[in-house]
């Protein structure tokens, strides 16, 4: 294939922020030519959590075959390629360094544009891959194991924060939850999947912060209140009523998320709210939503499970902007762990 031939423009996607090694080529910003996700998970699930330095250490092992994998599977060379996009945060930094390493080294061999990719508006933008009639402007929120963000998505680019987590994420709640009640790890999964058996109207827990007006979430109070729950039931010797529990757990956090989501549609007057994280695949959360937009006439859009959690696909759709935009990083640039979304990328 010759690059200057033709008008299509390839990006290779690289993410390594937390426990997922991906790579994947996207076509125009939102086909997908192929896409590979090496999870590290097993390693971190005997420590209950994502250990720093065992991502670093595996996303060094693994970068290179699914580099590999995923230019194999699409029958490329680099030399097919336009640009290559990476994460550059938010995230772990040294997860975070491994995959901007890798991709260094690929834009200074091959001659190939490096741009910066932000890990939240790449959450975002796997919604354009599924859905490639959606355009801002829209609703956003964002759950995912480290962040809870509710945005206004005005334009490409261009975002304005409506409220957030003041404390822990959704995807942390569950974790911890379910680190407590012996579940394994990663949390969300699981609690999805034992709440269909249980009744989200067994246990009053509380919906912390639904009366503030404003668009800020808190999730420790209700964390600390399942532990309670649980911990008092423990020491009278009574059985756990353990699909009860995590159901009536995730209707609190889903009532709180699903009305604050469309409040913020309603007062922005915008129609389209769009989910986007690793919780954005939970069952119930998109149940609710598609229930309470309905009524409201608002549109709702979600990615396919497989692109809400971290992957490279979504960080190759949004490189793809960022191609056109002009916006490249240099080969100095360094990881920004705390990256915000509509935060500048270093040039
Ligand atoms: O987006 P993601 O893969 O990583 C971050 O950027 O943080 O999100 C991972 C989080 C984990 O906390 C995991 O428990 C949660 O997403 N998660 C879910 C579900 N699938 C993954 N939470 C609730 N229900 C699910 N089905
Ligand atoms: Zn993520």
């Amino acid at each position: 294939m010759n690059r200057s031939a033709r008008r299509d423009v390839y990006i290779l996607g690289i993410e390594t922020s937390c426990d997922e090694t991906g790579a994947a080529i996207v076509r125009n910003g939102r086909e997908v030519v192929s896409g590979v996700v090496a999870s590290q998970i097993e390693f971190h699930q005997k420590f209950g959590g994502v250990v720093p330095e065992i991502a670093s250490r595996k996303h060094l092992e693994t970068i290179n075959p699914v580099l590999d994998d995923v230019l194999g599977k699409a029958h490329f060379d680099y030399e097919d390629l336009d640009a290559v996009a990476v994460t550059i945060g938010p995230g772990l930094v040294g997860a975070l360094l491994m995959g901007l390493g890798a991709a260094k080294v690929i834009s200074y061999v091959k001659g190939l544009p490096l741009i910066g990719v932000n890990h939240l508006e790449a959450h975002i933008y796997a919604n354009f891959i599924d859905h490639p009639d959606l355009k801002p402007p829209f609703i956003s929120l964002i759950v995912s194991g480290g962040h809870t963000i509710l945005a206004y998505m005005e334009d490409y680019g261009s975002y304005e924060l409506l409220g957030e987590t003041l404390d822990d994420s959704v995807g942390e709640a569950y974790d911890k939850v379910a680190a407590f009640l012996g579940l394994g790890y990663p949390g969300g999964p699981v609690i999805d999947e034992m709440s269909k058996e249980g009744d989200p109207t067994a246990i009053q827990f509380p919906r912390a912060m639904m009366r503030t007006g404003d668009f800020n979430f808190s999730l420790s109070g209700l964390k600390t209140a399942v532990l309670n729950y649980v911990s008092h039931l423990r020491l009278e010797s009574h059985e756990i009523p353990l699909h009860d529990l995590v159901a009536s757990f995730q209707a609190a956090v889903v009532d709180v998320l699903v009305a604050k989501t469309v409040q913020a549609a309603k007062e922005k007057g915008i129609d389209k709210i769009v989910l986007a994280g690793g919780v954005a695949a939970n069952s119930y959360l998109r149940q609710r939503m598609i229930e309470e937009t309905r009524s409201e006439d608002i549109l709702l859009y979600y990615p396919h499970i497989f692109l809400c959690t971290d992957n490279a696909i979504m960080i190759a759709a949004a490189g793809h902007r960022r191609y056109l935009a002009g916006d490249r990083i240099s080969l100095e640039a360094n990881p920004i762990p705390n990256l915000r979304l509509g935060q500048g990328i270093e040039e």
